[in-house]
């Protein structure tokens, strides 16, 4: 039973998230796109009163007239629209999510038994979810330190740009290294998320409350208030689509049990962010298909990098003279090693259902999913953390198998 609500928690709680996500972020991407599509505006008594840009929109049946201020607005009216509580709910649901899912069996989701380094190996549950945590904070602090370091007035963002790509090098490698490589690929993903919803509450809402503060008290706002927080807004439209890529990328198991993994998730962060790129210069009128297409070429060189070698197949013709291994021999295995989790019944506490839908009980079953099982074994994705102690000769004879029904 409880498990039962663990699971009926998490599908609200995910419910939550990815109502909140798409708000927010349809916000942010209409926001980029209103400020890039600015136009100067045609009447001289606009101009007057200091607009800088505008833009005629027609939308669900009106028509939208939307000007902006290069500076003050002659008055400020009461009832401004923020834009924060998206975001805030965006991350906290998500960090709940993560309680639920990650941080609550951490012994299996955030361990990498497979992790090259001794100590990572040897983390029990608590320390590994106490590392994700801190990998978060540390991770946000480290991107802003450079953002106030190398560009402390919106004077250098390019040399910003690069470094904070260096920065998302170094994580996503390193996430790889610690943790396996499903929680990795989410991490990395929840660290930028992280930085996008800090950046909202530390920087953009913070500058515009001492913008509004100083025109209501007759002062003139820090220019700089509004300079930072377009610095990062800007670093939150190139984070998005990563970002979406990450938080999906658990249903693709061979992205992530890849012997490349790292590098996919890089080229899945920059080709995000090209192709970002593409749109935000469309905004404002260009139309320049190199960025796409860069985006599109590091998506085939990921396909190329994930698709199974040729020689996975030949595997089982490494020794012709083997005996041939039956779907008997392969259900001995998998009801030791994997039906504690993947049955109708499952017996691993903290499982209501079948992960991934994934049922192992029958023979048929197995061959049914055989292509899948062949590939989580021979990655070492599965069985999760090594629970159940498989073997590598029970690897082995797993690769060996045709798949075929016997
Ligand atoms: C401790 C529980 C546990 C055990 C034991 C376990 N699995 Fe899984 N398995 C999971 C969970 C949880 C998922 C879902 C993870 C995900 O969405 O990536 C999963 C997902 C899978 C998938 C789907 C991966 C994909 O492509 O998305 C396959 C295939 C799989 N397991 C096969 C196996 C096989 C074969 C074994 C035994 C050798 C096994 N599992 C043992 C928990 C387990």
């Amino acid at each position: 039973m409880e498990s039962f609500f663990l699971e009926y928690g998490n599908l609200l709680l995910r419910w939550l998230h990815v109502i909140a996500a798409i708000a927010w972020i349809g916000e942010s991407i209409h926001f980029v796109m209103l400020d890039l599509s600015l136009r100067p505006p045609k009447s001289a008594h606009d101009k007057q009163l200091g607009i800088d840009g505008e833009l005629w929109a027609v939308h669900g049946g009106g028509f939208y007239h939307h000007q902006k201020y290069l500076t003050t607005p002659p008055k400020l009216p009461d009832d401004l629209h923020w834009a924060f509580w998206k975001a805030y709910t965006t991350w906290l649901s998500g960090f709940g999510l993560f309680i639920l899912l990650y941080l609550l069996r951490a012994d299996i989701y955030l361990v990498n038994p497979a992790s090259p380094w001794e100590w990572a190996r040897q983390m029990d549950g608590q320390q590994a979810g106490l590392l994700a945590v801190l990998f978060l904070i540390v991770g946000y602090n480290v991107y802003s330190r450079l953002c106030r370091l190398i560009s402390p007035t919106v004077n250098h963002d390019g040399w910003l740009s690069l470094a904070v790509g260096i920065m998302m090098i170094i994580v996503a490698w390193l996430s790889v290294q610690i943790f396996p490589g499903r929680a990795a690929f989410l991490i990395t993903g929840a660290l930028m998320a992280t930085c996008m919803s800090a950046n909202v509450f530390f920087w953009i809402i913070p500058g515009q409350r001492r913008m509004v503060k100083a025109l209501k008290t007759g002062g003139t706002p820090n220019p700089l208030d509004g300079a930072w927080g377009k610095q990062r807004s800007v670093h939150n439209t190139y984070f998005t689509l990563p970002v979406i890529f990450l938080m999906l990328s658990n249903h693709y198991a061979f992205t992530y049990t890849n012997a490349y993994a790292w590098v996919i998730m890089v080229l899945f962060i920059f080709s995000g962010a090209l192709i970002r790129q593409y749109f935000v210069l469309r905004h404002t009128g260009k139309n320049d298909l190199r960025f796409p297409l860069a985006g599109i070429i590091l998506l085939a060189v990921i396909g190329w990098l994930a698709a199974p070698s040729a020689d996975s197949g030949a595997q089982a013709m490494i020794n012709p003279a083997a005996e041939q291994v039956t779907v008997a021999r392969v259900h001995g295995i998998v009801q030791a090693r994997c039906t504690e989790c993947h049955s109708a019944k499952p017996t691993q506490p903290g499982f209501a259902a079948a992960p991934a839908g994934i049922l192992l009980d029958t023979e048929q079953q197995i061959v049914q999913h055989a292509s899948q099982v062949k590939e989580a074994v021979a990655s070492q994705y599965m069985p999760l953390a090594n629970l159940t102690q498989m073997t590598p000769e029970e690897r082995a004879l797993i690769a060996r198998w045709d798949g075929r029904p016997d």
